[in-house]
């Protein structure tokens, strides 16, 4: 993959964060996620790539856009074909509540290096590089805590686990409490929290818990990036859930499926701050119809993470 690319798909999670990052605050997730799909999907336009969506906004007769299977880019002669996990704006209502971490994501790796993920949920845990080695997906929360501690030379009671905020996670707030360890409750946007894990400044040591499997493939890519760790089961919520994860691919729906697994092969990540977040500042709109975007840029081969802050003139190029 050309390493030119990424800086392309850096244009075009710019776009999807402008677009929704007008819907901040203003109690209107629907608004916000359809101006960035539109934003996105337009400015696929303009990247010379034969992408295919394998994660996006869901199936072709629910999501009219960015669905799973929709071919986007140019396709000019030469495009490298690609596989593309997308999510134009990760964390609906958090921009939709002027909360913490919404971000507009993109990955894209080769033809078929991506698990198919179907849109169910996924236990989680993810690491750092500091961490890598310490957790496993089959492991308790208890054993992946201490293990990290030990790793990271902290006592348990110094380790921050990031955690979904869900009556779900009832049983797993607890252990960790029981444990003495330290939680970050979060409202939702769990890509960005596992991308946390590999920031010293975050002050966030591991992330546990069940989101959404789609976001897991994005947030292995990213992991895979700055060399952390990712590990996830699907957790269906019904046997059509399972059947439709057998009917995209998926061999084995029990297995536990390592970073390798997720993604693999060379891969590339990108994502633009949409609500100022753990990892990422939101977008910026200033005077004279001007606008300030931070995003970030990685790619697994070099092991390059490149910040992008990019300043936009709305009025010469609206977006
Ligand atoms: P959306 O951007 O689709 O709203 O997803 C936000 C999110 O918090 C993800 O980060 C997470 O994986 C998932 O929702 C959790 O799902 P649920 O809200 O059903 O618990």
């Amino acid at each position: 993959m050309d390493r030119n690319l990424a800086l392309e798909f850096v244009r075009i999670t710019e776009a999807a964060a402008i677009a929704s990052a007008r819907w901040l605050g203003r109690g209107k997730s629907d608004e916000a996620d359809q101006a960035a799909v539109d934003a996105m999907r337009k400015a696929f336009d303009s990247v010379n790539v034969d992408g295919t969506v394998v994660i996006g906004e869901g199936e072709r007769d629910e999501a009219p856009m960015l669905y799973i299977g929709e071919k986007v880019g140019a396709k000019l002669v030469g495009a490298p074909q690609i596989d593309i996990a997308l999510d134009p704006l990760e964390g609906t209502s958090i921009c939709a509540n002027g909360g913490v971490g919404a971000i507009s994501v993109i990955a894209v790796a080769e033809k078929g290096k991506f698990l198919h993920a179907p849109d169910t949920y996924m236990d989680k845990v993810a690491v750092g590089p500091k961490g890598v080695g310490a957790v496993g997906i089959d492991k308790t929360p208890t054993e992946n805590i201490k293990a990290v501690a030990e790793k990271l030379g902290k006592s348990v009671d110094e380790v921050t686990v990031i955690i979904l905020d869900r009556p779900r996670h009832e049983d797993l707030i607890r252990e960790v409490r029981e444990l003495g360890s330290r939680i970050r409750l979060i409202s939702d946007g769990d890509v960005s929290a596992a991308i946390a894990t590999a920031d010293d400044d975050s002050g966030i040591d591991l992330m546990l818990g069940i989101g959404g499997a789609p976001e897991g493939v994005i947030a292995a890519a990213a992991m895979k990036c700055v060399g952390g760790d990712f590990q996830g089961k699907l957790k269906f919520r019904n046997d059509g859930e399972r059947e439709r994860a057998i009917k995209m691919g998926v061999t084995n729906p029990e297995k536990s499926f390592m970073l390798g697994d997720l993604a693999s092969g060379p891969v590339m990540f990108v994502a633009t701050g949409v609500t100022d977040g753990p990892f990422l500042e939101g977008v910026r709109f200033m005077s004279g119809h001007r606008a300030k975007t931070y995003s970030t840029v990685m790619r697994s081969k070099s092991g390059t993470t490149r910040q992008v802050e990019a300043h936009h003139k709305l009025d010469i190029k609206p977006l």
